[in-house]
């Protein structure tokens, strides 16, 4: 599903990033270029990028993010 369609975001390169050791929103923005066109998205990708950051820090949950990428 679609995060940003400005820039063609989907959820899972969202996870990717975060799997690939992003551990912020500006971060991922800055690899991802999510919420940087109409902006109309930015609310709904840093809670989906809060959330991957969130399940990135309990054990065992990058393998399982990478495995969703
Ligand atoms: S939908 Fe993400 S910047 Fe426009």
């Amino acid at each position: 599903m679609y995060v940003c369609i400005c820039h063609a975001v989907r959820e899972r390169d969202i996870i990717r990033a975060v799997a690939a050791g992003a551990t912020s929103f500006q971060e991922v923005q800055d690899q991802l270029s999510v919420a940087t066109g109409c902006g109309s998205c930015r609310d709904e990708a840093n809670r989906y990028v809060q959330q991957c950051l969130d399940d990135a820090g309990t054990a065992d949950a990058i393998p399982a993010l990478s495995a969703l990428a």
